[in-house]
């Protein structure tokens, strides 16, 4: 099939390597010239595990292009998938500008039936707005072609995206009851068609119920991680150790296991984002979702919590003290420093008179970059941070090591070396990828989320 994807960020180039790698023909547009030299040259914008690999080999086989060319991208996809970002507003709603404009292109351009899929994470009834916008272009040109507007939101992880696409536990397609719905169903049911070849993983619904999916779905993830972060933190006053629960109430399949983490809070730019809009979407209907609020209250509580904790061992001033962090990307297997917990936590130790060594696998580049917009206004902060060769070089001569992002390179390091490189043996773990008692049996004084039994 002829698809055209608007947007080459994280879930446009997942989505169009991922469907070109089915056999289809597929056109990534974005307005960003420099992303499109970028994949034109035969690298990747992003860090994203196997990714790169499958771009490759479709560009060598014809079946997946990279333009700026909007006319070219409208008159390419019989099938038009709008990727662009749904960044805050200033009042927490999503931002639709990019949407809209993305819209608006497809309404100054097309000619014939299009099926159009709001992939972005959108509001409910942005559909509607989508749906307006196509035809006041078409009015403008006085042109009379037919479309119909789907909702297919994203459900894929940063670090596991291309796995998450091509492996979906479901595919959410909302379409209209209308004839041109009727259309729109048909061609999303033949392009979904592999990946319900074992067992059917669509769930067809009606186009609000889908764009509600989205947000329902991350807000619930988001609730499960508030919820332990919080009983984390009164595990940590009762002596109880909150791993332990976890895999106690994780066994009942009522609850399961995933995202029962605690840690030094939920980053990305996904969860704070999604919770923040769909507050505020109910916020238009006159309802306050109480729930939503304490979630992201309790987050911003929880990114403070390994620096609350360095303070009360160091003391609130920390000028003279060095530290060593391990981990700034928001989650391990990506380069993404949006909302990330670290840049929280490096905020708090700097603002407290500490110098800190700071080492990532992948974000180094992207962490600089994000750090001097952090600290424009305190250059004196951004000199007090030392970008490490490795996460040993990072140690030297910390008072203590702070673990941020869960990176599979951190779980098991030499803790002799550890121990040598730094001035005292102590670890402060945000994300609790150590057993206490095994520290204790080291010699290191280990101070772990919600593990002080
Ligand atoms: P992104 O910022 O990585 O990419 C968006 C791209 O759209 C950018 O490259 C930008 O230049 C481009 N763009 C903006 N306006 C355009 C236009 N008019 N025409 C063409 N290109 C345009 O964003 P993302 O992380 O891929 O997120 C996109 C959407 O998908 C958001 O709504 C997000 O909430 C949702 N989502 C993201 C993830 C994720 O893991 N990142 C997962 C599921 C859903
Ligand atoms: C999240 C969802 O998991 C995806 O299903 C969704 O498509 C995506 O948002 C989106 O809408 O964009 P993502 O933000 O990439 O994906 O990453 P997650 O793995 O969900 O992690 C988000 C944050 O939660 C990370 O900071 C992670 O460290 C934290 N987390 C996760 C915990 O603190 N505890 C957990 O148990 C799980």
């Amino acid at each position: 099939m002829k698809i055209t994807i608007i947007g080459t960020g994280y879930v446009g180039l997942v989505t169009g390597a991922c469907l070109a790698e089915l056999g289809n023909d597929v056109f990534c547009l974005d307005v960003d010239q420099r992303k499109i030299d970028i994949l034109n040259n035969g690298g990747i914008p992003i860090h994203e595990p196997g990714l790169e690999e499958i771009v490759a080999r479709n560009r060598a086989a014809g079946r997946i292009q990279f333009s700026t060319d909007i006319e070219a991208s409208v008159k390419h996809g019989d099938v038009q998938f709008i990727a662009v970002g749904t960044p805050p507003d200033e009042d927490g709603s999503a931002d639709l500008q990019y949407v809209v404009a993305a819209a608006k292109n497809i309404g100054k351009y097309m000619t014939n039936f299009k099926v159009v899929v709001d992939k972005s994470t959108v509001p409910v009834g942005t559909a509607d707005r989508v749906s307006a916008a196509i035809s006041a272009e078409l009015g403008a040109r006085s042109v009379t072609a037919e479309f119909s507007v789907v909702s297919n939101p994203e459900f894929l992880k940063e670090g596991a995206a291309v796995e998450d696409f091509m492996r979906p536990d479901r595919i959410v397609i909302g379409c209209d009851q209308t004839p041109q719905g009727e259309k729109a169903r048909s061609q999303m049911k033949k392009l979904y068609a592999p990946f319900n070849r074992n067992h059917e993983r669509t769930y067809w619904m009606d186009v609000r119920s889908a764009e509600f999916t989205k947000y329902a779905a991350n807000a619930m993830l988001a609730t499960r991680i508030s919820f332990m972060n919080e009983l984390a933190n009164l595990a940590d006053h009762v002596g109880a150790d909150i791993e332990a629960v976890r895999h106690g109430i994780g066994s009942d399949p009522r609850i399961g296991h995933s995202f029962l983490y605690a840690g030094c809070g939920y980053g990305g730019s996904c969860f704070p984002k999604d919770v923040q809009a769909l507050e505020r979407t109910a916020q238009d209907y006159g309802l306050n979702l109480l729930i939503l609020q304490a979630v992201e209250a309790v987050n911003a509580r929880q990114k403070q919590v390994l620096g609350d904790k360095m303070q009360q061992r160091f003391g609130e001033n920390l000028s003279g003290r060095h530290f060593a962090i391990w981990g700034l990307a928001f989650k391990p297997n990506t380069d993404d420093m949006r909302a990330a917990s670290s840049r929280v936590l490096l905020g708090e130790l700097l603002r407290a008179g500490a110098t800190v060594a700071v080492y990532d696998p992948v974000s180094m580049q992207e962490a600089k970059r994000v750090l001097e917009l952090d600290f424009y206004d305190a250059p004196e902060l951004l000199a007090s941070i030392r970008y490490a060769a490795n996460p040993m070089d990072a140690l030297v001569d910390a008072d203590a090591l702070a673990i941020v992002t869960e990176w599979k390179a951190f779980r098991s390091p030499d803790f002799d070396e550890v121990k040598a490189r730094l001035k005292q043996p102590v670890v402060f773990d945000g994300r609790n990828l150590f057993e206490p008692t095994v520290m204790t049996e080291l010699g290191i004084e280990y101070h772990g989320i919600g593990r002080s039994v």
